[in-house]
């Protein structure tokens, strides 16, 4: 029998200040953050957050349709009402994606890596990803963070399994998933609050270590038909991907796709 998520286990057990206090559930949605969007146009408060145990229109960064079968998955959306100005705000996804990564080693013994600007990677394989989606709007602005993450899954779509995997896939431990949905909304909240304090400044030192990139050979598509190759060497407070190229220069990689390549 399908598992589905146990939303009064979740209320019961959180321990945020206001992430997650408003929690919605759908058995079935087109995509949490298109739902979440709406709520927050409608006066939802900082923190307000969607789980959803199926999307129909799940979407990744790109355009990138977001695998969303029943069951196996964390598919959450949590609402932000940063009160900075929008150029403060680069680099939030690393932040938050170093929340998800941290929860996870809080539930297994496993060590996610951040793969610069959105996915979360576990043995060369990625397991989940964050799209954040900023609204300004004439009552204010507002931020979207969309999480996407494989659990329990057993299997994985053919024409994805070469680079997708599932935490359970990869360390053998099956989840309670609400117990790691707990572990990501107290993660989120501690470094929401680090992020507005300070921007990247109080997470580099962990953040460092888990930035798959480091010393990878990269081409980074910062334009449509504009790429930088060269080496990646880490990230700066901005949150910009820093790559060294064939001149030898530090180029600033502020947003685009990256692809591994040989050297
Ligand atoms: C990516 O890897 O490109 C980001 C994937 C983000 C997927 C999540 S699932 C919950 C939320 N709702 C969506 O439609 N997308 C995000």
């Amino acid at each position: 029998m399908m598992q589905r998520l146990n939303i009064d286990y979740i209320r019961e057990n959180l321990r945020t200040l206001s992430l997650g206090q408003s929690l919605y559930y759908f058995e079935k949605v087109s995509s949490t953050n298109d739902k979440l969007a709406e709520l927050a146009r409608g006066g939802a408060a900082e923190g307000t957050a969607i789980l959803a145990e199926t999307q129909t229109s799940g979407r990744g960064r790109s355009g990138n349709a977001w695998y969303s079968p029943p069951g196996f998955g964390i598919y959450l959306s949590v609402l932000f009402r940063p009160e900075l100005p929008a150029i403060r705000l680069s680099g939030i996804t690393l932040a938050w994606g170093l929340s998800c990564a941290r929860a996870i080693g809080q539930c297994t013994p496993a060590t996610v890596m951040i793969k610069w600007p959105n996915d979360l990677y576990l043995h060369g394989r990625k397991i989940g990803g964050l799209l954040t989606e900023h609204f300004a709007e004439e009552e204010g602005q507002f931020l979207v963070l969309g999480i996407g993450l494989n659990v329990n899954n057993e299997l994985i779509p053919l024409e994805l399994c070469d680079t997708a995997s599932s935490i359970y896939l990869e360390t053998g431990c099956g989840l309670y998933r609400e117990d790691l949905i707990l572990k990501i909304l107290e993660n989120l909240e501690a470094d929401y609050r680090r992020f507005v304090a300070s921007g990247l400044d109080e997470l580099r030192e962990e953040l460092e270590p888990r930035f798959y990139l480091t010393k990878r050979w990269v081409s980074v598509e910062i334009a449509k038909g504009e790429s930088v190759r060269g080496v990646a060497t880490g990230f700066d407070l901005q949150g910009a991907l820093l790559v060294i190229d064939g001149q030898g220069q530090t180029v600033r990689c502020q947003s685009g796709t990256v692809t591994e390549i040989e050297a």
